[in-house]
């Protein structure tokens, strides 16, 4: 039986899931969260499809061990690879995941030209592929699918200001734009991590017209909807709400990481997810 007074377990390859995390504590002020940050194994993104689901479920499984009430797959690549295995996991568990905003996107384009950034995983899913036909369809909008390897890796790695960061960004980006896209969604949650250095790309080009997609909100909108709807939201108490984190790597980092990207420093703990094993 889930509480209303359990944690929402919340998780991503890394930090990413930091940019969805901060519209969760907005939304839903009094919630008790636990983040987990699978450092260790990231990215995600240049890995076969079955060794992510494996990789999610027992991350899955290890917040499940803290009762979690809900899941939310702070990941584009987790959620395309393994969002419909997690729900038959846990079939009674409100699951939320995160899918480039193709959606939005299509509603925000005023040439018919959209750019989507997102690791190599995420574009080659076909749950992210039958989604752009479907929307390509309903809508008539163009996706220019750009997978940005080693992105994540930068975020993951604090070069949210490098040069080197910056290079790539231009490397990925300049195509779409050369190619007429007037809206770039961002499709793994790293991205908007960066966002102000992807806005500078944009306006080095001339090109600050060029709209932003970032489903962090419209995510935490569709948890706080199912939690409504199951009566699973924790009313305002006595006790007040709590953040913990945790990480397949070093704790050190990922507080740096919570202090430097979201200004809080919660306590995180380490932890070991035995690594998948896929049989062939
Ligand atoms: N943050 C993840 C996403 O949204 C991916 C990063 C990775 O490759 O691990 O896709």
């Amino acid at each position: 039986m889930l509480s209303p007074d359990a944690p929402i377990g919340i998780f991503d390859s890394g930090v990413g899931g930091l940019s969805v995390l901060r519209h969760i504590q907005a939304q839903l002020p009094h919630e008790h969260l636990l983040y987990f940050a699978d450092s260790s194994f990231a990215p995600y993104g240049d890995k076969p499809e079955d060794v992510v689901v494996a990789r999610v479920l027992s991350i899955a499984d290890y917040l499940a061990t803290h009762g979690v009430k809900a899941l939310v797959v702070a990941c584009n690549t987790a959620t395309v690879a393994a969002v419909r295995e997690l729900r038959e996991r846990y079939p009674a568990m409100p699951i939320v995941g995160v899918e480039p905003g193709l959606k939005p996107g299509a509603a925000s384009t005023r040439n018919g030209k959209v750019g989507v950034l997102a690791t190599e995983r995420t574009l080659l899913g076909s749950k992210f592929l039958a989604l752009r036909d479907q929307i390509h369809e309903a809508t008539g909008a163009d996706f220019l699918l750009q997978p940005c390897v080693g992105l994540a890796d930068q975020i993951e790695f604090k070069e949210l200001d490098s040069g080197e960061t910056a290079a790539m960004l231009e490397r990925y980006i300049h195509p779409l734009l050369d190619q007429g896209a007037d809206t770039l969604v961002l499709g793994c949650t790293h991205y908007p991590l960066v966002r102000a250095s992807i806005e500078r790309v944009l306006a080095r080009a001339g090109r600050a017209d060029v709209v932003l997609i970032d489903t962090g909100d419209a995510v935490a909108r569709q948890l706080a909807r199912l939690l409504e709807a199951e009566h699973l939201l924790r009313p305002a108490g006595e006790q007040p709400a709590s953040l913990t984190a945790f990480t397949s790597a070093s704790s050190a980092a990922l507080t740096v990481a919570f202090t430097s990207l979201l200004g809080i420093d919660p306590p995180v703990h380490e932890v070991e997810i035995a690594v998948p094993v896929v049989s062939q």
